[in-house]
């Protein structure tokens, strides 16, 4: 899912005065890479009553002189915002292979992070990041934010109640509407651990169980180029299947889809369709930002996805990738070397998966 802010509305700062009394007081965020994601955030939450985002870090001198005029305090770097102290809380949507320093700097500063998904750029550093949280005392969350999806949040809770009975068969779709950069592509992982990792979050955080099984397989493109789709058949603890479908074209807008069997019951969703996608997305983000400003305040939401959660998801999206390149499929770009030395890691393994059914 690409954010395209300018759609999701404006993203200056509320004024103090907007604050009637007896409303909450807003927890103060800092936002550390204001690029498409970034910028998402503060579109997202400018009307918000309990988000303030106040200061903000990017590298890029275009980027700080683009916003220059909203009226955020502004800092060249995410140390210098870390140390000013000017925040309850920080965002960190920068590039993903610098998620984790920089979550863990924050962390040690005392600062409750919300870390872009998929708070990379290994599943073997973000549980030491993990570990790491833990000893700070502050909270890692990381940005699933399909699990605010209105319509996602409903099917999950029904599933709890066992509405569906026993569940048989998962599938999911995830279509963008067009690439992003080949430079953001070759900086931020292979398809899996970029896109896919939603899929692989959404399906374990629906099902209430872990992937224990991989089968994937990409489209290639030209030579040199990055896969423009692929596919994944996994299975869960409990036999449970599922599969997810996802690429880099579907014109119009991006959409999400997804579908359940279970024995007392079925269900359909497009949660994410076009022309409303921009729409439903910025939705979620802002509930997803406004429960981790609930966090931050001692009122913790179940729904926002832990280090453990987003581990889980990375470990299944790098075996995804080991296993696309054991099967022949050239997978871009190349798979970090932990992930090509050790793809049984985790609760995945990679055996075929009529073995681990
Ligand atoms: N949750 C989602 O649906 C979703 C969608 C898109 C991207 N993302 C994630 O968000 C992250 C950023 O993606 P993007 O598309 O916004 O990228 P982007 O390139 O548009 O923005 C990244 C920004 O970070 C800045 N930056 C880079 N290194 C920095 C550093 N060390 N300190 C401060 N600023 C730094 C860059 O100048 C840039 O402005 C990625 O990890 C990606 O996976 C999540």
């Amino acid at each position: 899912m690409r954010p395209r802010s300018s759609r999701c509305g404006p993203t200056a700062v509320i004024p103090a005065t907007r604050h009637r009394e007896g409303v909450i007081n807003p927890t103060r965020i800092g936002i550390i890479g204001v690029g498409r994601m970034g910028r998402a955030h503060l579109a997202a939450c400018a009307d918000s009553d309990s988000v303030r985002f106040t200061a903000l870090a990017d590298s890029s001198d275009r980027v700080r002189q683009e916003l220059a005029d909203e009226g955020y305090l502004w800092f060249e770097n995410a140390d210098e915002l870390i140390a000013a102290h000017v925040v309850d809380a920080v965002i960190i949507a920068t590039p993903t292979p610098t998620h984790q320093a920089l979550s863990a700097k924050a962390l040690s500063a005392g600062l409750p992070v919300l870390c872009e998904k998929p708070c990379g750029p290994t599943a073997a550093g973000l549980r030491g990041l993990g570990v790491a949280a833990r000893t700070s005392g502050s909270p890692l969350r990381v940005g699933y934010w399909r699990r605010f999806v209105p319509e996602l949040t409903e099917l999950h809770d029904e599933i709890r109640r066992g509405q569906l009975g026993t569940l048989l068969s998962l599938e999911t779709g995830q279509w963008d509407e067009q690439p992003p950069s080949a430079g953001y592509q070759q900086l931020c992982g292979t398809i899996f651990a970029d896109m896919a990792v939603h899929d692989l979050d959404q399906i374990q955080w629906l099902a209430g169980e872990q992937i224990t099984s991989v089968r994937a397989v990409v489209r290639t493109g030209e030579p040199d180029q990055p896969p423009a789709a692929g596919l994944l058949v996994l299975a869960l603890d409990s036999g449970l299947i599922s599969a997810a479908s996802f690429g880099r074209w579907f014109p119009g807008g991006d959409a999400c889809w997804l579908r359940v069997h279970g024995t007392a019951g079925y269900r359909e969703l497009r949660f994410l369709w076009p022309p409303g996608s921009e729409q439903q997305m910025c939705a979620a983000v802002r509930s997803q930002d406004e429960a981790f400003a609930a966090l931050v305040q001692g009122n913790p939401d179940p729904r926002l996805a832990t280090a453990a959660d987003a581990e889980a998801a990375l470990a299944a999206a790098e075996a995804a990738t080991a296993a696309a390149a054991e099967s022949g499929t050239a997978v871009w770009p190349e798979p970090p070397s932990a992930v090509r030395a050790a793809p049984n890691h985790t609760h995945v393994d990679r055996r075929p998966l009529g073995a681990a059914l």
